[in-house]
């Protein structure tokens, strides 16, 4: 037996302490050295009944090792359980903290279980892009249901402990953590006198009984929109198909060979690569463990508008006070009666209580005075997007704010180094880039500026994850990573409206791609007027290409700003978004303009122009030192930008189909387009680095 159990027999029970922390994963040393224990449990003529536990209990298989030989390395963890669950003894899982994917597989195969108050059980393989592989979809359908088990499995999202008993999946909850092992092993001693088998029958022998005929066909269709692009979600259906259809060893076995499938899958390489990104995220250089954090109680808001507002949302859901400051008293109450409204939908949707609601309204109180700021310990500002009254407004926190106070800016596009240069502290100066809406979007761009500290930007990094935010570093350029790489997408979907593609057309292509929302759609939901400004402040970079954005600075001259105008890109009557044939035609009056030809596009062209140009501009950032990993790249796209995590994010597609082959298509295009071409079609030098380099991952070089 290795390290990673702890083995002792106390009274007439064995007692198996699971010891790989920090979360108990389920790699091959973990596992045979659990087979080892079980076995000498077994053969322990001392032994009555085995306890296994662990703190936390175990977050599942290895994820790190799916993909590599190890993952099925033997004792697999299939073969480990049906040993678990062959055994005469009772045995009994302790769950502390959580049990995950396989480690509450393997507190299934254990005849019976008792969980600490507050520990969380669940299945989330899905999240994965995988299926429970460990006897799940087999076991869990017949302790609970099948229909109970398939939900449990799809939505991927772990249970309380206590939500975990009423659905049938421990027996006990322990009154205390603390108490959890004495009241396991009192557990057991009543298994023992009472002559309880060491696995009690299945509430469910037939968890097919009760469903319908057709149930599974019903429900495969039922969710196919929902499902276009996956086969996770399919796989898990058939699974739990076999479990109502075969006897068990069978239908271990059918699971066993959809989880081999899942595993080999383009979509869970896409997942798992997503999961650990974000682990990966949060490792800066320049911040380490013993970088001093400063705390942060109280924060201020400046503006309330739609950033401010769900902004100061994200704090008082996480119980710290803010102060909302504003010019005026009408745009505070605005301010504050929105954020009411908006608490108030979320009643109406179950998903807040009432009092909930009054107790985050308490933290949120509104102030026209910047004295009200001297003890806030961050200050975020949110007002109109221009350097002059941005830079006005901080050098206002650089008098009145206390020493130490970290001052950000919710800037898009603007320099924060131009911002954190009128203080007499730019090293507490950073970059907080929230996504609309703000109290939903989990992204937080974190805009490290030329001064800003260690201090500083683990301590916002560190607040991040407590808002509950997935927090990516960026350097200073204009958009930061995500806007930046936007722009040349955007760039690609207005060109292809004057070359000949329809709205309709190119948004379908992208949406079937997986995103969200198309292109086009997008724009008409952040304001035409919003891009046209953008572009303004940039032109002498875009003069030179005539046709850039065209179609969206004739839409803003027509007043059409989009969704909110009624009118933009498309035509919006009521909820409903239509085509317009005013802009099929204003493009083909632009495209005769510029000497543009219009010709039949196809949806691969629209596609890899529109993608591949976010990518080569992705690329460059990452040389640029812009971003510090592609990998952060991917979380950005996948978090603020509607890209389907099973695809894992653009750098991750660009990897998967090769960066030989990329760098080919971007040279197609700019062959193929002319002086078009020409002008944006040119490969970021270090792509054309890394494939003669014959690099397969998309690294500095
Ligand atoms: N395998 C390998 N490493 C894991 C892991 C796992 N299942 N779960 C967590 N880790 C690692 C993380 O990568 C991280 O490592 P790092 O410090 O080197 O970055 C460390 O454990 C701590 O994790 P977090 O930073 O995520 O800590 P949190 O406390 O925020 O979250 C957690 C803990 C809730 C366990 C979260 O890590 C999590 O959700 N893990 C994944 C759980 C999961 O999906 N389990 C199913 C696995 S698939 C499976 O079991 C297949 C089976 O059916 C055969
Ligand atoms: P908004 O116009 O809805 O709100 C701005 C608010 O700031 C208004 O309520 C205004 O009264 C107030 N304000 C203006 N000057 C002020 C001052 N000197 N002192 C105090 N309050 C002042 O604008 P929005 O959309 O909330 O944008 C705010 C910032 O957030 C901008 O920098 C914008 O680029 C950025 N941003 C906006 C996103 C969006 O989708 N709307 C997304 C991400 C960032």
């Amino acid at each position: 037996m290795n390290e990673f159990v702890h083995y002792r027999v106390e009274n007439n029970l064995a007692l198996i302490a699971l010891n790989r922390p920090p979360v108990n994963a389920l790699g091959q040393g973990l596992r045979e050295a659990l087979q080892q224990a079980l076995e000498r449990a077994a053969g322990d003529t001392n032994v009555a009944a085995i306890i296994l536990y662990g703190s936390p209990f175990s977050a599942g298989a290895d994820i790190s090792e799916f993909g590599t030989s190890a993952s099925h390395a033997q004792p697999s963890l299939p073969y480990v359980l049906n040993y678990l669950t062959s055994l005469s003894k009772p045995t009994l899982a302790a769950i502390e903290g959580l049990a995950l994917g396989g480690g509450l597989e393997l507190a299934l195969a254990c005849g019976y279980r008792i969980a600490a108050p507050g520990a969380r059980l669940g299945l989330p393989e899905i999240n994965l892009g995988l299926l429970p592989g460990a006897g799940g979809t087999q076991r869990l359908p017949r302790l609970v249901g099948a229909e109970a088990a398939l939900e449990f499995i799809l939505h991927g999202v772990p249970l309380k402990a206590e939500r975990a008993v009423a659905l049938g999946i421990v027996e006990r909850v322990a009154h205390r953590v603390e108490s959890l092992l004495d009241e396991a092993c009192a557990y057991a001693e009543e298994l023992i006198s009472s002559g309880a088998p060491a696995q009690p029958k299945a509430p469910f022998e037939e968890p097919e009984k009760g469903l319908s005929t057709d149930f599974f066909t019903d429900y495969l269709q039922r969710h196919a929109q929902r499902w276009k692009g996956r086969q996770a979600p399919q796989r898990v259906v058939a699974a739990v198909q076999a479990a109502c259809e075969l006897p068990l060893e069978q239908g271990l076995q059918r699971e066993a060979e959809l989880f081999v499938e899942a595993e080999a899958s383009a979509e869970s390489a896409a997942l798992r690569h997503v999961f650990f990104a974000e682990r990966e995220a949060g490792r800066v250089p320049g911040v380490t463990a013993e970088t001093q954090l400063r705390t942060v109680n109280k924060v201020a808001v400046i503006g309330a508008g739609t950033m401010g507002g769900g902004i100061a949302m994200n704090f008082a859901n996480a119980g710290i006070a803010v102060t909302l400051l504003e010019q005026k008293g009408e745009a505070l109450d605005r301010g504050l009666t929105q954020i009411r409204k908006n608490y108030e939908i979320s009643v109406q949707r179950g998903k807040l209580t009432a009092d909930q609601l009054e107790q985050r309204m308490a933290l949120l109180s509104g102030t026209l005075d910047y004295a009200d700021l001297a003890d806030a310990d961050l200050v975020i500002e949110a007002v109109f997007e221009n350097l002059q009254i941005k830079q006005q407004v901080f050098r206002t926190l650089d008098e009145v704010c206390k020493p130490g106070a970290i001052l950000a800016s919710n800037t898009s596009t603007l320099d924060v180094d131009a911002i954190a240069a009128v203080t007499r502290r730019p090293q507490d100066v950073i970059g907080l880039h929230f996504f609309s809406p703000a109290n939903v979007m989990r992204l937080l761009e974190v805009v490290r500026a030329r001064e800003t500290s260690p201090e500083v930007l683990a301590t916002t990094l560190k607040l991040a994850r407590k808002i509950g935010k997935i927090a990516v570093v960026s350097g200073v350029c204009f958009g930061f990573i995500g806007n930046r790489m936007f722009e040349p997408y955007g760039r690609e979907a207005y060109r292809l409206l004057l070359e000949g593609a329809s709205p309709t057309q190119i948004d379908q292509a992208l949406t079937e791609h997986g995103l969200a929302m198309g292109m086009l759609a997008v724009q008409d939901l952040a304001g035409i007027d919003i891009g046209y400004l953008i572009r303004e402040s940039r032109r002498q970079y875009i003069a030179h290409d005539p046709s850039y954005c065209k179609l969206g600075d004739a839409l803003y001259a027509e007043g059409r700003f989009g969704q909110k105008t009624k009118a933009g890109i498309y035509r919006y009557e009521g909820r409903e978004r239509v085509e317009d044939p005013h802009v099929i035609e204003l493009a083909k009056r632009l495209a005769a303009e510029l000497g543009i030809e219009r010709r039949k596009i196809s949806d691969q062209e629209i596609v890899e122009r529109c993608l591949f140009s976010l990518i080569n501009e992705g690329i460059q950032l990452l040389d640029e030192g812009i971003a510090l990993r592609s990998s952060d790249i991917d979380l950005v796209f996948l978090n603020g930008y509607g890209f389907p995590a099973w695809r894992g994010g653009p750098m991750h597609e660009a990897e998967q189909m090769g960066l030989d082959n990329l760098l080919a298509v971007i040279n197609y295009y700019r062959q193929a387009l002319g002086a078009y071409g020409e002008m944006w079609f040119k490969p970021a030098p270090m792509l054309q680095r890394l494939v003669d380099a014959g690099k397969q991952r998309i690294e500095k070089i």
